[in-house]
């Protein structure tokens, strides 16, 4: 029986493999965040003479990447990525996803948008039929805490604020449960649009395109190309 540590080792290998004939050597790619793109990171870091460097959705992914020689560059260098790769808290078989659960879900979101692909690294225990059970990370203005609060609660959701944390854009979370997400685009959308609201974290407007998902069977790939 494969640990989780493992499963995330065999997916962190897995993107690796699949993110290798993509690189060339102007190539940017695009890195999110979490502790499976820690592994990610680490294991991509060996080639990191055949990319040009990468485009990074956290402080957190920055430092890790600096730390191997990786240059990172500023978005607003960047025009285009093949791929941008990252975890997830939750995604479907439709591949939406939920994400947000290290705070970094803003960044993500704006990385993954320039990229031409999305490919998303989970073990199955993400894998999931209705997204929702993960609290839904909600990135808020600070001044906007309570009445964004008041209107996801008025949508049917339980929001929390995330004690103490701020994000890397300096703003606050508010984690909201109770949410059934039967239309993860159309609930991404009215979240959008409540004033106060930096980001939601429903990846479903632009979801994933491949999904590398480790199992106790080895790692299937779910989306463009599926085996
Ligand atoms: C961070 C994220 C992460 O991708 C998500 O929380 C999954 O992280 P991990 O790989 O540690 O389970 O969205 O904002």
């Amino acid at each position: 029986m494969l640990t989780q540590a493992e499963l995330k080792q065999n997916v962190a290998d897995a993107a690796v493999e699949y993110v290798l004939p993509f690189l060339e050597s102007d190539t940017i790619l695009g890195v999110g965040t979490g502790s499976t793109v820690d592994i990610f990171i680490d294991a991509i870091a060996p080639y990191k003479d055949r990319f040009l460097g990468a485009a990074s959705s956290s402080e957190r992914s920055s430092a890790r990447m600096k730390a191997h020689g990786i240059n990172v560059f500023d978005l607003n260098q960047v025009a285009e990525m093949p791929l941008y790769v990252d975890g997830a808290d939750e995604i479907d078989h439709e591949l939406n996803m939920i994400k947000g659960g290290g705070g970094a879900l803003t960044r993500e979101k704006i990385v993954a948008s320039v990229a031409n692909q999305f490919v998303c690294i989970v073990d199955e225990s993400k894998l999931v039929d209705c997204l929702g059970k993960f609290p839904l990370p909600v990135e808020v203005i600070p001044m906007a805490r309570a009445v964004v609060a008041r209107r996801l609660a008025s949508l049917g959701g339980r929001p929390v604020l995330r004690d103490g944390f701020i994000t890397d854009n300096a703003c606050e979370i508010l984690d909201v449960s109770d949410f059934s997400i039967t239309k993860p685009a159309e609930l991404e959308s009215l979240i959008n649009d409540i004033p106060g609201v930096v980001s939601c974290g429903l990846f479903a407007i632009a979801g994933a395109d491949v999904a590398l998902v480790s199992t106790q069977d080895g790692v299937r790939r779910l989306g463009k190309a599926s085996s």
